[in-house]
């Protein structure tokens, strides 16, 4: 373990030594800011939450205390071994491993956290606050609250003199989002109001009309919310909306358009790729967090007024002539009964051939030498219990061909 001092300045320090701002002079007001310096910096104290990293990178979180005992494959410690100690210090067990210890980040504590529902990922929460333009002392609602993740971004962007308002409609959600988020800011949030029920119900009761500087919705239906959220917020106020999926982006952005009070949406997503950093082996690493969900923004228009004409018109067929979306309309692609047909065809000639071993039927012209056992798509209807394997029907083995395990088929029987 090592011992050096802990770096802490102390009263002693020089001021000439010492690297000072005209705020160093004071005394710091920051220190019992909700979350501040108190928590963040110092020796690691009893009672504090603190990350441990084996030298596989793998973490432990633990709950620092007086008669704690770590206990793990790679050794055991004694927390009063930490407890006042600097961040950053290096401990060696008694089996000679090192675990390296320090505070949490918050990205770090969001995905270690208890969840209830998925939460908003670190990557995504600093989009939110960067582009709603979450500032101190905004009047905020979001909702649902989930597992606290993005409340805590939010609280962290308005201070303790901004508001934030929760609304969740599951209230064991809420109750662990309240455990999460005084657990991260060490009590309760002075900014911080956590209300139980549909946002729609909750609303209009809790905000007087035009009052809201920013709105971030994170629900599966974002849009049944369109006109709670337009009475609530003030002219240029920010609407933020956080789907999983492009039908949800799409029907989103639509009906924010169909409103007519907002201006119009703009939609994105972001992907973070990490990089491998060793030697001359840089690179990106292999894996990555693909997709986590898609982001749009929109901003209030002062009431009376409407959206300014959109000059370049939409692209030929984006919206259906008779204003209903068929499943072409959104990109689904449709299978001719023909193609249907030579699918089962060929499947039941592929069965066939796959019980009898032979590419040519008995009776029928032999097929050349070398001639390549595919499924001919010429060959007789199949017989109607032939399975499809089409979508939603049970791929259940025919009499014919009980014995043969389903298998994919091959791309040129099912390719499109
Ligand atoms: C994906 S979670 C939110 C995660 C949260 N933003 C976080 O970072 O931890 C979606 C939540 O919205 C809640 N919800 C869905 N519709 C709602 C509504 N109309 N009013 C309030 N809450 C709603 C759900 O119960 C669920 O907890």
């Amino acid at each position: 373990m090592t011992s050096e001092p802990d770096a802490q300045p102390t009263a002693e320090t020089d001021a000439t030594d010492a690297v000072t701002s005209p705020a160093d002079d004071a005394p710091d007001a920051a220190t019992d800011l909700p979350g501040g310096p108190a928590r963040r910096r110092g020796p690691l104290r009893a009672g504090e939450r603190v990350q441990l990293t084996d030298t596989k990178g793998r973490l432990h979180t633990i709950l620092l205390t007086t008669d704690g005992y770590f206990q793990s494959q790679r050794g055991s410690f004694r927390h009063t071994e930490l407890i006042g100690k600097p961040e950053g210090t290096v401990l060696t067990t008694a089996t000679g491993h090192q675990l390296l210890a320090l505070r949490p980040l918050l990205s770090d504590y969001v995905l270690s956290m208890p969840r209830g529902a998925a939460v908003v990922y670190p990557k995504d929460a600093g989009q939110i606050v960067q582009m709603g333009d979450i500032y101190p002392g905004a009047r905020v609602v979001e909702a649902g609250v989930g597992s606290g993740a993005l409340s805590m971004s939010l609280l962290s962007a308005i201070g303790e003199r901004g508001r934030l308002l929760s609304v969740e409609r599951r209230e064991d959600f809420a109750e662990i989002a309240v455990g999460n988020v005084e657990s991260w800011f060490g009590g309760t949030h002075p900014a911080w109001d956590v209300r139980v029920g549909d946002l729609a119900d909750v609303l209009p009761g809790a905000v007087e009309p035009g009052t809201v500087d920013r709105m971030v919705l994170d629900m599966l239906a974002p849009w049944e919310n369109l006109e709670v959220a337009a009475d609530a917020l003030v002219p240029g106020g920010v609407l933020v909306a956080y789907v999983a999926t492009a039908t949800q982006l799409s029907r989103f952005a639509e009906d924010v358009r169909a409103t007519e009070c907002f201006t119009e949406p703009h939609a994105w997503e972001s992907m973070v790729r990490t990089w491998h950093l060793e030697g001359l082996s840089v690179r990106p690493d292999h894996r990555m967090i693909a997709h986590t969900g898609f982001l749009v923004t929109t901003r209030r228009l002062a009431p009376g007024n409407t959206p300014p004409q959109r000059t370049r018109r939409p692209a030929k067929g984006a919206y259906p002539a008779d204003g209903d979306w068929s499943p072409e309309d959104v990109g689904e692609r449709v299978i001719s009964d023909k193609k249907v047909r030579r699918v089962r065809r060929d499947i039941a000639r592929r069965a066939e051939i796959e019980e009898s071993g032979m590419a040519s039927r008995p009776g029928s012209r032999p097929s050349g030498t070398g001639a390549p056992v595919t499924p001919s798509s010429s060959g007789p209807s199949a017989p109607p219990d032939v399975p499809t394997g089409g979508a939603g029907a049970p791929v259940a083995p025919s009499p014919a061909n009980a014995p043969t395990a389903v298998t994919p088929a091959s791309p040129d029987v099912a390719g499109p």
